[in-house]
């Protein structure tokens, strides 16, 4: 059997993470694309050389030619800039808009079939970029955020709660900037709703905490922004295709009517299969809830319009 193919377009810090694990968990072949000269060709043969020390089958080659992604089951896009203190997420707008729109005509071009997951600030924008350009069906098109901004909340709440990360089921809704939303009510620490675990005002700290956890990296790092939990959101994403898990994942997707909101890209709960989007779960939010997401909509169709999209 033919192993699968995954493009990761922009081979930066968040593109060479994802890459380097697909190729570790052999989930698949794996081409990495970008327009520096040398720079995917030198982390594709460093990171090939390590499957001589941990024994992995996947082959991992470096491009500068968009043209070898060629067939890609799934496409990766990261290509862009990445966020520097005191830049927004909607700073990045403009800038990453004319990249990302390269990169998925690209796509549509040389891998029409592909499954597309956007990575790119400000995520929900570029992820209605990314459907709009290639106008694939809206089941082919995801964008990570609520893995990364989930997998944030659980580990506050676990080291809250000092118990073990693996027993943390968070959710969280919305787009991946200010207006996220998370859901304490729909979060449980092994079944146990987490509103019956600690106060209100502790789980409203914590909440801000995820809703910042970008800029407190940004902060730390000075150049640069996260990249080893979004790498690792981004294939477990790949990796619920590849393997066809319809896994439920807060994933950024096309809503058109569900939650009472209508043609935005928006952080919801996602059934992730092999033909991408399998699923979108609606949980009965409360007014105030609802309130929040639908606040979070409007914010993504600003930019949006902005784009002129
Ligand atoms: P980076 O700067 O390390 O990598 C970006 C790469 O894109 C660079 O190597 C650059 O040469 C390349 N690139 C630029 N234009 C290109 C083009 N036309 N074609 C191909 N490659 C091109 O940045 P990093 O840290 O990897 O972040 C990448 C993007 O992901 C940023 O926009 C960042 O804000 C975003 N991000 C999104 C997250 C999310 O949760 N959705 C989490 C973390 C980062
Ligand atoms: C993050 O949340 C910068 O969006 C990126 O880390």
């Amino acid at each position: 059997m033919k192993r699968a193919k995954v493009s990761v377009i922009g081979a930066g810090q968040v593109g060479g993470i994802v890459a380097f694990q697909l190729a570790q968990k052999e989930l698949a072949d794996v081409v990495l694309v970008d327009i520096v000269e040398g720079m995917p060709q030198g982390k594709a043969l460093d990171m090939s050389q390590t499957s001589g020390v941990e024994h992995f089958d996947a082959k991992v080659t470096g491009t500068n030619n968009y043209a070898d992604i060629k067939d890609s089951d799934i496409v990766v896009i990261t290509a862009g800039v990445a966020r520097k203190p005191g830049m927004t997420r909607e700073d990045l707008l403009k800038i990453n808009a004319d990249i990302v729109k390269k990169a998925a005509e690209s796509v549509k071009l040389y891998a029409p079939e592909a499954i597309i997951i956007s990575v790119t600030n400000p995520l929900d924008i570029m992820t209605q970029l990314v459907y709009k350009t290639t106008g694939f069906k809206k089941n082919k098109v995801l964008g990570m955020a609520g893995v990364l901004d989930s997998a944030r909340f659980a580990l506050f709440i676990a080291e809250e709660l000092k118990v073990s990360i693996k027993d943390i089921f968070p959710m969280l809704l919305g787009s991946h900037g200010d207006t996220m939303v998370p859901l304490p009510r729909y979060t449980t620490v092994s079944g146990i709703p987490l509103t019956e675990l600690l106060p209100a005002e502790k789980i409203a700290k914590l909440s801000e905490r995820a809703r910042n956890g970008g800029a407190e990296i940004v902060a730390l790092l000075k150049t640069g922004s996260a990249y080893f939990a979004p790498g690792s959101s981004a294939v477990a994403m790949v990796e619920s295709i590849l393997k066809d898990q319809k896994r439920i994942l807060p994933s950024c997707v096309y809503l058109e009517g569900e939650y009472g909101i209508k043609g935005v890209f928006i952080g919801v709960p996602v059934k992730i299969g092999k033909d991408g989007v399998e699923q979108i779960v609606e949980l009965k939010l409360n007014a105030e809830e609802l309130a929040l997401l639908k606040k979070s909509a409007e914010a993504v169709a600003k930019g949006v319009t902005e784009l002129g999209l």
